[in-house]
């Protein structure tokens, strides 16, 4: 194995601006590290002596396999099954209850999971469908999850997950019930993984594929983003939101002061988002 470089300032500044164009994801100046750790397997699997001659070698071509790999490497991909248990439990006790009330006329739901990385979340949506609201199997509930990376997509679609990725935030008895065991490894069922459609989707680019939403989750992915972009993707998101649909952020997000048309919601211990002048809770 070849000793891992370090990165110049110069090449690091070249690597923040392909990140950021490509995806809108601003890199921590300080995290140069990161970058010499995730760049390196990259660097020798091309068969490159160092991080350095990887980058010249990016400058001086057009866009191809090797930076979306590079710019995939810098993304972070951290996810886990309920992350943060007090969002899921205000989408089964509240938010479900209140939308199927709404919509009992129609019988539908647009769920969206924006950022679904390696889909521990949409399945953790999909499961909680499954085991809570029986009276929703006849309804027409779309969850579309997306990413722009496809490779995490990829990872998503198969639903194939370690021991380490199977016991962050999955109930036991969900594991029992909606996966099956594949010597070490665990396999989503076929019944939880067609409950969902993955597409790509960059959330700078378009979101014209996407239907008129009933809840989003736009979770954990605007904190990479700078002041302008999040501005410039929370307006979409009220676009694209129903007048009386929810949107739930990370616990480190908000829209405070980024967007006024959104109003906290708080369900116990979980904050989510609705679009101002809605009846209050019981009054559906
Ligand atoms: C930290 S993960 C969050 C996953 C999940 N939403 C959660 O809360 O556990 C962030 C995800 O955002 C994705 N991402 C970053 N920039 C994106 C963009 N411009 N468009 C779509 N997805 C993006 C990354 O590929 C990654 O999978």
């Amino acid at each position: 194995m070849k000793q891992t470089t370090c990165i110049s300032s110069i090449d690091f500044d070249y690597l923040r601006a392909l990140v950021q164009q490509h995806s809108a994801v601003v890199l921590d100046g300080h995290k140069t590290y990161l970058a010499e750790l995730y760049l390196q397997p990259i660097a020798e699997a091309a068969g490159f002596n160092s991080i350095t001659e990887l980058i010249a070698y990016l400058r001086h071509q057009p866009l191809s396999d090797l930076h979306i790999q590079a710019i995939e490497a810098m993304v972070t991909n951290e996810t886990s099954f309920f992350r943060d248990t007090y969002p899921f439990e205000a989408l089964r006790q509240f938010v479900l209850p209140e939308l199927i009330k709404k919509r009992r006329i129609e019988r539908s739901l647009n769920i969206w999971c924006a950022a679904c990385s390696h889909g521990q979340e949409p399945y953790s949506i999909a499961m909680l469908i499954r085991e809570y609201y029986p009276i929703l199997n006849n309804w027409s509930i779309q969850i579309i999850a997306s990413d722009f990376s496809s490779k995490v997509l990829a990872r998503a679609k198969k639903g194939h997950y370690n021991q380490l990725e199977i016991k962050r935030g999955l109930p036991k008895n969900f594991r029992e019930k909606y996966f099956q065991q594949q010597e070490r490894e665990w396999q989503i069922k076929n019944e939880i993984r067609q409950m969902i459609d993955f597409h790509q989707i960059n959330l700078v680019h378009s979101w014209s594929s996407l239907p008129n939403l009933d809840i989003i989750f736009l979770r954990n992915v605007l904190i990479y983003f700078d002041i302008p972009t999040k501005k410039a993707l929370l307006k979409k998101a009220q676009q694209q939101l129903r007048p009386d649909g929810y949107l739930f952020l990370g616990s480190g997000e908000t829209t405070l002061n980024l967007n006024e048309s959104f109003e906290r919601v708080q369900f116990n211990k979980s904050i989510c988002y609705r679009l101002h002048h809605q009846a209050p809770l019981g009054q559906v």
